[in-house]
C-alpha cells in the first residue's frame, strides 16, 4: 500500500536546485534550450502539487550568478523563457493563492523581464497561500556580502553597532529575510554539490540528491521525497532522547 504524508511533519521550506535540463535534452539530440522549455513543465508540476500539498515555501533555483556565464544565445533564451513563464503562470499562481517572490541579483536581469517580474509579484502580493521563491540571478556569497554592507551601512549611520550583530539579526539583511530557513534542500541531475546556493539558511537542511534530470521530475518522486524526510530524525545537536 502506498504510504501517506503526515501533513504534520511537512517540511515548511523546500529549496530545489533544478539541474539536468541541458543533459535531458543532449540525451534526445535536441538543443539545450528544449531541455529547459521541457523543464518548465516540471516547475509547473512541483509548483502546483507543493501549494496542493500544504508547503509553505518552496525556493526554486532557476539562473545562479554564475550562469551568466554561459553562451550569450543560452542566456537570452532562458530569460525570454523567464518572461514567458511569468506571463503565462500568474493566473495560475493567483487561482492556488500562490505569493511570487525573488531572490537575487535581480537588477542584473533584462530590463523587460524584471518589470515582468515585478508586475507578477504586485499581483499576487495578496495571495495568503504558498510563497514561490525564484533564485534569478541568485549567488549565496553575494547575498551575503550584500547582507554585510547593508549592516555597515547601519553602523555608519550610527543605527547599530558591530557588537550587535547576531545570525537573527544577518538573517534580517538577507534577500530570504523573513522566510523560514529551508527544511531540506533537493537537487536532481545527479550532481552533489550546492553551487552557491543557501548557504547560511542551508545551516541544518536536510540534503537531498537525486539522479533524475529535472524536466522528468514528477509529483511522485516529490511525494516520495516528503515522505523519506518524514522519517529523519533532525536533531540539531542535541540526542534523540531530548526530542519529545
Ligand atoms: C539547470 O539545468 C538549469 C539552469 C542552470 C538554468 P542545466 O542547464 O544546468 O543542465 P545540465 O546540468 O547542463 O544538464
Ligand atoms: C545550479 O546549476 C544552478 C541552477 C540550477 C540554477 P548549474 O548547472 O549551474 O551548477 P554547476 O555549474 O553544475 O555547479
Ligand atoms: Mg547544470
Amino acid at each position: 500500500m502506498q504510504e501517506t504524508l503526515d501533513h504534520k511533519k511537512l517540511p515548511r521550506h523546500v529549496a530545489i536546485i533544478m539541474d539536468g535540463n541541458g543533459r535531458w535534452a543532449k540525451k534526445q539530440k535536441l538543443q539545450r534550450i528544449r531541455g529547459h522549455e521541457a523543464g518548465i513543465k516540471a516547475v509547473e508540476r512541483t509548483v502546483e502539487y507543493c501549494a496542493k500539498t500544504g508547503i509553505q515555501v518552496l525556493t526554486l533555483y532557476a539562473f545562479s550568478s554564475e550562469n551568466w556565464q554561459r553562451p550569450a544565445l543560452e542566456v537570452m533564451a532562458l530569460m525570454k523563457l523567464l518572461r514567458l513563464f511569468l506571463r503565462r503562470e500568474t493566473s495560475r499562481l493567483i487561482k492556488n493563492n500562490i505569493r511570487l517572490r525573488a531572490i537575487g541579483h535581480l537588477q542584473r536581469l533584462d530590463p523587460p523581464v524584471l518589470a515582468e517580474l515585478e508586475q507578477r509579484m504586485d499581483e499576487t502580493s495578496s495571495c495568503t497561500g504558498m510563497v514561490l521563491n525564484l533564485a534569478l540571478s541568485y549567488g549565496s556569497r553575494d547575498e551575503m556580502v550584500d547582507a554585510m554592507k547593508r549592516f555597515y551601512q547601519e553602523v555608519e549611520k550610527g543605527n547599530t553597532s558591530a557588537q550587535e550583530l547576531t545570525p537573527e539579526i544577518l538573517n534580517h539583511y538577507l534577500d530570504t529575510a523573513g522566510l523560514p530557513d529551508p527544511d531540506i534542500i533537493l537537487r536532481t541531475g545527479g550532481e552533489y554539490r550546492l553551487s552557491n546556493f543557501l548557504l547560511w539558511q542551508a545551516a541544518y537542511a536536510e540534503l537531498y540528491f537525486t539522479e533524475t534530470l529535472w524536466p522528468d521530475f514528477s509529483e511522485t518522486e516529490m511525494k516520495n521525497i516528503l515522505l523519506d524526510y518524514q522519517h529523519r530524525e533532525r536533531r540539531f545537536g542535541m540526542i534523540s532522547e531530548q526530542l519529545s
